[in-house]
């Protein structure tokens, strides 16, 4: 499997949450397929959705570019959270053994394959209670040969090591980048020897560089009526603390002719053996500059150094 992958959140396009938009604004599907043969093209092969993104059409539009070539890939999907495809809007949660079998199936319909290699769990909260049911309900999928692996979305260490009990458990899904690191998630993964797959690898969008502080991002992007739980955009622009922390690591990030995206990546590299990047992906061109971040590689600790001093974070 490759060091970095494919977020296809963007790709599903629009729908909604409680009232507010959860996509990334229109996409064009064209696109979006040509942009995963072409990351299929550069070496990468690991691609995380989730069945909610675009309500189902993230996973379709997915299906539909791995078609032939799903021998190639390791496809990582997500369920726990209902929603309605005719309204385009999500409707609340369920993970509970008949719904999550449901939810197995369905993917695997939309998707177009028999098997998928990831199944996370979506709920970031969901209640320690009945973590036993979930497990027991994966491992059967698991012997069913329906699923290979699972894993939970969450940034709760507590969490991640009471999933950890099952023994398919592979992989946890949770927030890392250059402006937000999180130690208690990678010890976990070490105490478990669980994958740390890394959503928001680019503070979704503001590592890259292209947005400044008279930015103002679309009403229908998730980032444009931004939620409270948002960090990196706040109001639709992003928000001023990281605009100033990403101008102070920026020479230490673009080192080596590194674009600002390919350094943000390589720190995920460098910052620990497990992790694993899943950089949001809507273009061709997208695709090309973060998949090159595999031919520049790893930051070194000495630049990781730097930057833990220059955002006077504790050293390691
Ligand atoms: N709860 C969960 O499980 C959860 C939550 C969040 C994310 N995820 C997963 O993690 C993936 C990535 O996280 P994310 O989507 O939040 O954010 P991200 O990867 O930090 O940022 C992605 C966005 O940055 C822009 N971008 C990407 N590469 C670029 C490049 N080379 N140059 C310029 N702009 C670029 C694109 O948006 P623009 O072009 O519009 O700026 C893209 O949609 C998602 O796709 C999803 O698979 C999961």
């Amino acid at each position: 499997m490759s060091a970095i992958g494919f977020g296809a959140w963007a790709i599903g396009g629009p729908f909604m949450a409680r009232g507010k938009p959860a996509g990334w604004g229109q996409v064009d599907d064209e696109e979006s397929v040509a942009a995963v043969h072409r990351a299929l093209d550069l070496g990468v092969t690991f691609f995380d959705t989730a069945d909610v993104y675009g309500t189902g059409h993230s996973e379709r539009v997915l299906g539909r570019a791995l078609s032939g070539r799903w021998d190639e890939v390791v496809i990582a999907t997500k369920f726990g959270l209902t929603f309605d495809a005719a309204t385009r809007a999500l409707t609340g949660q369920d993970i509970s053994p008949g719904y999550i079998r449901q939810a197995c199936r369905a993917s695997l319909e939309r998707l177009g394959t028999d098997h998928i290699d990831l199944y996370q769990l979506h709920v970031a909260d969901a209640p320690m209670e009945q973590v036993d049911e979930m497990v027991a309900t994966l491992e059967g999928l698991v012997d069913e040969g329906l699923i290979r692996a699972y894993g939970w979305s969450t940034d709760d260490p507590e969490r991640v090591a009471a999933f950890a009990k099952g023994p398919h458990c592979a992989a946890v899904q949770h927030n890392l980048n250059v402006l937000h690191d999180a130690p208690a998630m990678l010890a976990v993964c070490d105490t478990h020897e669980l994958a740390s797959v890394n959503r928001g690898p680019l503070a979704m969008g503001l590592l890259t560089g292209k947005y400044g502080p008279d930015s103002r991002l679309p009403m229908d992007d998730v980032r444009g009526d931004s939620p409270a739980w948002m960090t990196f955009f706040k109001d639709g622009r992003p928000a001023p603390e990281f605009l100033a922390m990403l101008d102070a690591i920026r020479d230490v990030l673009t080192s080596g002719g590194r674009t600002l995206a390919q350094g943000a990546l390589g720190w995920l590299l460098a910052r620990s053996g497990r992790t694993v990047p899943i950089p949001g992906i809507k273009t061709v061109g997208q695709a090309e500059q973060n998949a090159g971040a595999l031919l520049h590689g790893p930051l070194e600790a000495a630049q990781l150094a730097q930057i833990d001093e220059v955002l006077q974070r504790h050293a390691r």
